[in-house]
């Protein structure tokens, strides 16, 4: 049981995929053109703009941002802090900690039953950052990255920091929600195609993979000779039956052209810390050590210390974290499908609604007007690429209290509409 005390301590985050921009003069115009073509080109988020209009409300429910309100649990903390205090703040490995790596290398030996093998596995400054080292394995200027949408939208734009183009193919949406559409997926592959980036279970679609789903993208890359990207850093928020969702791990060969994404950030609670780690063939250990030292020179070695914490101990957390998010998506899908006011398919699995509101087409205007008439924080599926247009985001790794409160606001105002 997470203490209550542990709850109230939670800060009305700070979007981690929100960051507000100053406003400039125009007499800074000359310095803006003068900033590299791909880096100038980059989108703000799509959520920023209703963050800051609705993050200083009295009472505002905040259910914008991509993660739970739990703290760290303390025993990673301490873990941390007593390597801190003992002197771990020096320079260190660049692929993780020997120890991190043997740690993650047995986490994931227990959960996908595949073979220990540390050298697979390398620690680095979060998920984002894994993104980043598997694009820069993969794509080179003027490269194309198939990116199924609506997807969080943080890959599209690591791929154009290089130069490389996102190439967006809309997933299929009908009763039974959103579905890959594998014609659209091979018919956008290009002489210039390097990789295909899949997240799996999906933020914000709340889409899982079946393996067959898997299968038929694993037979394509491997035939069209490119790489997977495979972000499956919410495989343990699953609501099938399974303990786990459906992964690449599954039916992959060791020697397969995949790179998995992988993080602390969200079953462990821990998204401030920026600690994750990317999974590779051994054979690419060197690149991707380079990669580490000529960008971050690696994380900080007391945080790799908590990490090891949250693998070791971390699992009844985990097991609380993801009962609470299931009984968190009932308490607030129920309800709202229940007013027969909203199009919306339960998720397979990560902690996200992604509903429509029929005949309110206009989500960025509908975000704004949910933060002046019901006082709660939603992401306009605007935010998400392609497919997206329609729908608004929802996260449910919250408390009870607050979803409960935020469902009641939510179905009052839909009761309260035309
Ligand atoms: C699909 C997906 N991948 C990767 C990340 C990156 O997580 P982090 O950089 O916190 O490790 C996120 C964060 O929201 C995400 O939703």
């Amino acid at each position: 049981m997470i203490p209550a005390s542990r709850l109230a301590s939670v800060p009305a985050a700070p979007a981690a995929d929100a960051a507000a921009t100053p406003a400039l003069a125009a007499s800074d115009d000359r310095l803006l053109r003068e900033v590299n073509a791909h880096a100038a080109a980059l989108p703000q988020s799509g959520i920023v703009e209703v963050v800051n209009y609705g993050r200083t409300r009295e009472g505002m429910i905040p259910l914008w941002v991509g993660e739970g309100d739990l703290p760290t649990p303390a025993f990673i903390c301490e873990a941390a802090a007593e390597a801190l205090h003992g002197g771990q703040t020096f320079y260190t490995w660049q692929r993780g900690i020997p120890e991190l790596r043997a740690a993650i290398a047995r986490y994931m030996a227990k959960l996908y039953a595949i073979p220990e093998t540390p050298e697979r596995f390398f620690v680095c400054g979060s998920g984002m950052q894994a993104i980043n080292i598997a694009f820069s394995i993969a794509l080179a200027a003027g490269d194309e990255v198939i990116i199924p949408t609506p997807a969080w939208p943080n890959a599209a734009a690591a791929a154009m920091t290089r130069g490389a183009k996102p190439v967006f193919v809309p997933f299929a949406y009908g009763p039974d929600g959103f579905s890959l559409d594998f014609e659209r997926i091979a018919a956008a592959i290009t002489p210039r195609t390097r990789a295909i980036f899949i997240n799996t279970p999906a933020n914000p679609t709340g889409f899982v993979a079946s393996l067959d789903d898997l299968k038929v993208l694993l037979d394509l890359a491997r035939s069209r000779g490119l790489w997977i990207v495979a972000d499956e850093i919410y495989g343990r928020f699953y609501y099938g039956p399974e303990g786990r969702a459906p992964s690449f791990h599954d039916i992959m060969e060791p020697d397969d052209h995949i790179l998995f994404v992988q993080t602390f950030s969200k079953n462990w609670a821990m998204t401030g810390w920026r600690i994750g780690w990317i999974e590779a063939p051994p054979a690419l250990g060197q690149i991707i050590e380079n990669l580490v030292q000529f960008s971050t020179s690696g994380v900080a070695p007391f945080m790799q210390r908590g990490a090891i914490a949250a693998l070791e101990q971390g699992e009844p957390f985990v097991a609380e974290q993801i009962a609470r998010a299931r009984h968190g998506c009932d308490l607030v899908a129920d309800p709202l499908i229940a007013t027969g006011k909203v199009d919306l398919v339960k998720p397979h699995g990560a902690f996200y609604l992604f509903m429509s509101i029929p005949g309110q087409d206009d989500v960025r205007k509908l975000a704004l007007r949910l933060v002046d008439e019901a006082n709660v924080g939603l992401a306009p599926g605007t935010a998400f690429g392609p497919g997206g247009e329609r729908f608004l985001r929802l996260c449910y790794a919250r408390g009870e209290a607050q979803l409960t409160e935020a469902t009641r606001r939510l179905v009052s105002w839909l009761t309260r509409q035309p």
